[in-house]
């Protein structure tokens, strides 16, 4: 499979040409840069889709003034008993920090601090210090988040709730020290978004609609007809996910050893899933690997920002999907984890704690050459 800019960008290949008419019928609301006159609203956080999950892939880092393709601000005066979040008087849960009535400026800087690995070799990891300039930081909770790439999402909607539930170990029963939640609220599930926020594909769509880009929905109907929403969210459900490469080398072969050896599995799951039934054939009975549980887990202090979110704590994160995450480079910039902190596939897992501490440390504990051999692991998928 080439390996090019175009990597995230592609149908899923199952699909037959009704489906991949549609395919392409949203693919132009995605990839469109919306103006005033069709539709874009004032503030917002961008003007396309495309925007920001640059190739479908991950925005741009945060570094310094965010500008239109940046990561978004989460705000929040904390949660009421019922545990939704308070949204904020004036700026509500999201910061939309561009356009002629923005609600304020956001500056990210970083700080950086160093630590060792097991055998010396010296590492240094930064964390973002967040301005805002129209609010007072102390009286609110926030968490930085970057976008994350945009393919198989339709595959993770039909795996079967109850599937899901079975992986889930809250009480950590099998003292394994990994205790995965599903992410529940409303009667539904959670499994998309850093906080598995959104149920659907479908959701997080129109929510992206409606906060990004505060769209105008009548107006975008006139320009791309009455199905554009459900069209982008198929769009989005059917991008193919890349093809794992070199799977057949030894070296990758030992990676992938390790990988379950040092407990990333515990989260990650290799064990592949079964989707259930879909129209969609190519979603349909399909068997994946995408390396996540689709569970919240606690990651400890270092990635803790504060801030809960529908059924997550401020600690917990859900487990991202790992498929295609080694063509992370190739179609643009290369940033890990919920607020694009980490510079590479290392730092990543440096700042795994929580849950996921003794993995991490065990991580840590290797030869360099085992270590190289997990990251050429993590290059393949
Ligand atoms: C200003 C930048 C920005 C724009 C514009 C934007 N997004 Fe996003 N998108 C994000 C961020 C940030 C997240 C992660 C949010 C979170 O989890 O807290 C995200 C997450 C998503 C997800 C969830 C992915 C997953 O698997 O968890 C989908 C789907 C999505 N966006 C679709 C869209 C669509 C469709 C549009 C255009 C209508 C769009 N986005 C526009 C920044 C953006
Ligand atoms: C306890 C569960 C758990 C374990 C164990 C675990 N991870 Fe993770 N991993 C996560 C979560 C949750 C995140 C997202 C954290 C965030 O964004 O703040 C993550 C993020 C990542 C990322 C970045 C993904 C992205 O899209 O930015 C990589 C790479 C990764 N893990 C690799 C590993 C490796 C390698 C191991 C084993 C050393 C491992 N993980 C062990 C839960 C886990």
């Amino acid at each position: 499979m080439a390996s090019n800019e175009r990597s995230f960008s592609l149908s899923n290949r199952a699909m037959g040409l009704p489906e991949r008419i549609r395919f392409a019928d949203g693919d132009v609301p995605f990839e469109h840069i919306w103006s005033i006159e069709d539709g874009l609203g004032d503030p917002r956080n961008g003007n396309s889709c495309l925007g920001c999950h640059i190739n479908n892939g991950r925005s741009v880092a945060p570094e310094g003034l965010v500008r239109a393709s940046g990561p978004t601000l989460m705000v929040s005066l904390g949660v009421d008993e019922a545990g939704a979040m308070i949204p904020h008087p004036e700026i509500g849960l999201q910061l939309q920090d561009q356009g002629v009535s923005k609600e304020g400026s956001l500056t990210v800087t970083w700080e950086e601090t160093s630590g060792t690995m097991g055998d010396g070799t010296p590492f240094s990891l930064r964390k973002p210090v967040i301005q805002v300039d129209s609010l007072d930081l102390d009286s609110v909770f926030t968490s930085l988040r970057v976008a994350p790439p945009v393919f198989g999402g339709g595959l993770l909607e039909t795996i079967p709730a109850s599937d899901i539930s079975l992986g889930a170990d809250p009480y950590d029963q099998d003292s394994d020290g990994i205790s995965g939640r599903v992410a529940e609220f409303d009667g539904e599930i959670g499994r998309f978004g850093w906080k598995a926020q959104e149920p659907t594909i479908l959701s997080f769509t129109e929510s992206a609609f409606t906060e990004d880009l505060s769209l105008d929905y009548e107006r975008a109907s006139e320009l791309f007809g009455s199905d554009f929403l459900e069209d982008t969210a198929f769009y989005t459900s059917t991008v193919a996910v890349p093809a794992l490469r070199g799977h057949l080398d030894p070296n990758i072969q030992m990676g992938a050893a390790w990988f379950e050896q040092i407990g990333c599995a515990g989260c990650h799951r290799t064990r592949p899933w079964v989707t259930g039934s879909h129209e969609v054939r190519a979603l349909s009975n399909q068997m994946i690997i995408p390396f996540t549980d689709l569970l919240l887990h606690d990651m400890g202090p270092g990635l803790d920002d504060g801030l809960a979110q529908k059924g997550a704590e401020s600690s917990e994160w859900r487990t991202p999907p790992l498929w295609g995450i080694g063509l992370t480079s190739t179609v643009g910039h290369e940033h890990y984890l919920h607020d694009g902190r980490a510079r590479t596939l290392e730092e990543a897992i440096l700042w795994h704690g929580g849950e996921a501490q003794s993995s991490r440390d065990a991580y840590a504990d290797l030869s360099s050459s085992d270590r190289a051999l997990i990251l050429g692991f993590l290059k393949a998928l």
